[in-house]
């Protein structure tokens, strides 16, 4: 852990993906920041979650020299398949939209971040607990964190929460100067990692009358499937054998057939929802990725999000450091709030197309999911229109 200095440019509240990438882009542009995070490198490592990078995302990390293990390591998919009453329908992007996407865990990616972080000279404080928020509203803001029963402060012009869906520096912003949205789906996604061969060289998202399931991959012998399992599921619920078999039986036969199981490596639950906290500003107090906005997993958005958000806050903070204008952070929440509105949109589309509704049989609803499904699966144009979703919108 670096020496905790006592005034910055930037303090980034959270080093997870969005705040480790904010550091590195803000050193890229000559601006000094400090992030201070709450678990340790390990802890924040342990955590196995998003596996797709949009196109653009690829191309940022790759021109911000963050690429070379994600060009070597990671696999670029020209399409995903959607598994549907016993069809299987390719979603081709390279044809449709001439773009591709890249899987590469995002537990490797934020190693790369840790390294470049470290190469830049970033202080990356760990284990920072009881962050607080001051000066905001002026142009001095300070941050108080504890460390090791030892108080520190650090001075700084702006303050960015990155601190992802549990964190609290959206709680700095008053409450009459924010406003939530919220959709709770009613279900959750239980996920397993097992050091088996990928049952498909692509993804195979599946809408099955037992519910979802979709199959990812980290490499050539290691695979990431879910399915979805009632809201109030515990991990308990999903011994290895009750997960296989369930994943095996929402698949078409042939791809069951070759489906590969073996001990899970790592298993989670996560709750689906969508949720928006908006404006991304307030004073000198900005938010960035998961801290102000989650969508459902369903779409592969949340990442890419923490990572476009990023991108325009640093070309906002480098107009200020660079030429004294304002203009880019008044217009932040706004032009980063336009893109994070339409992953809502396509994740909650992805996520009510595919998902089984409890409590919805063969009514209305359900006869609806299959409407779409069905001019899914006979329009190009609809193809195209979720290719150029799915692979990122230009920015
Ligand atoms: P986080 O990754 O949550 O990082 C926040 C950091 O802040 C953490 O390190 C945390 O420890 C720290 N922190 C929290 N509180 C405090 C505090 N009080 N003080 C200091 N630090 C604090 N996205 C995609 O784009 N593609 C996918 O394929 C995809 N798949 C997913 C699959 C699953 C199962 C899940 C759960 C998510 C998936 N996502 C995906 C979403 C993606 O993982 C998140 O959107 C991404 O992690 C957001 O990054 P972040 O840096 O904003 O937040
Ligand atoms: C993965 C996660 C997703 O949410 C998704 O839509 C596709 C892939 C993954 O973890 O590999």
């Amino acid at each position: 852990m670096s020496e905790i200095p006592t005034r910055t440019r930037v303090v980034i509240i959270g080093g997870g993906p969005a705040g480790s990438l904010l550091a590195h882009l803000l050193h890229v542009r000559g601006i000094d920041s400090v992030i201070v995070e709450l678990r340790t490198r390990d802890h924040v490592l342990e955590r196995v979650r998003a596996g797709v990078i949009e196109h653009e995302s690829a191309e940022i990390l790759r021109d911000s020299g963050v690429g070379k293990r994600m060009d070597a390591e990671g696999f670029v998919h020209e399409g995903v398949n959607l598994a549907h009453a016993g069809q299987m329908l390719r979603i081709d992007f390279q044809g449709l939209t001439g773009k591709h996407v890249t899987i590469y865990g995002q537990t490797e990616l934020q190693k790369d971040l840790y390294d470049v972080i470290d190469a830049d000279g970033v202080p990356l404080i760990d284990e920072a607990e009881g962050v607080r928020v001051g000066g905001i509203d002026g142009d001095s803001p300070m941050v108080g964190i504890d460390r090791h029963g030892q108080e520190h402060n650090i001075a700084c012009d702006f303050v960015v929460g990155c601190d992802g869906a549990h964190g609290v520096s959206r709680d700095f912003i008053p409450p009459g100067a924010r406003h939530s949205y919220e959709r709770q789906y009613p279900f959750c996604w239980v996920g397993v990692l097992s050091e088996t061969p990928p049952v498909d060289d692509e993804l195979i998202y599946a809408s099955h009358e037992r519910g979802f399931a979709l199959c990812s991959m980290r490499n050539e012998h290691r695979s990431r499937y879910y399915i979805q399992g009632p809201a109030d599921t515990t991990l308990d619920d999903w011994p290895d054998d009750r997960f296989w078999s369930e994943l095996t039986a929402r698949l078409p036969e042939t791809v069951a057939d070759r489906l590969e199981t073996g001990p899970s490596i790592e298993k989670i639950v996560t709750p689906l929802r969508s949720w928006v906290s908006e404006p991304l500003r307030h004073g000198r107090l900005f938010l960035a990725g998961d801290a102000a906005h989650v969508v459902p997993p369903t779409g592969a958005k949340g990442l890419n999000l923490a990572i476009s958000d990023v991108v325009y806050l640093v070309d906002a903070l480098a107009g200020h450091f660079d030429h004294g204008s304002m203009t880019g952070l008044d217009e932040y929440s706004g032009v980063a709030m336009a893109r994070v509105w339409n992953a809502v949109r396509f994740s909650w589309w992805m996520t009510t197309m595919l998902h089984r509704f409890p409590g919805i049989s063969d009514d209305f609803e359900r006869r609806l999911q299959r409407a779409e499904l069905d001019y899914l699966f006979g329009s190009e144009n609809a193809q195209r229109a979720m290719a150029e979703n799915y692979v990122g919108l230009p920015r």
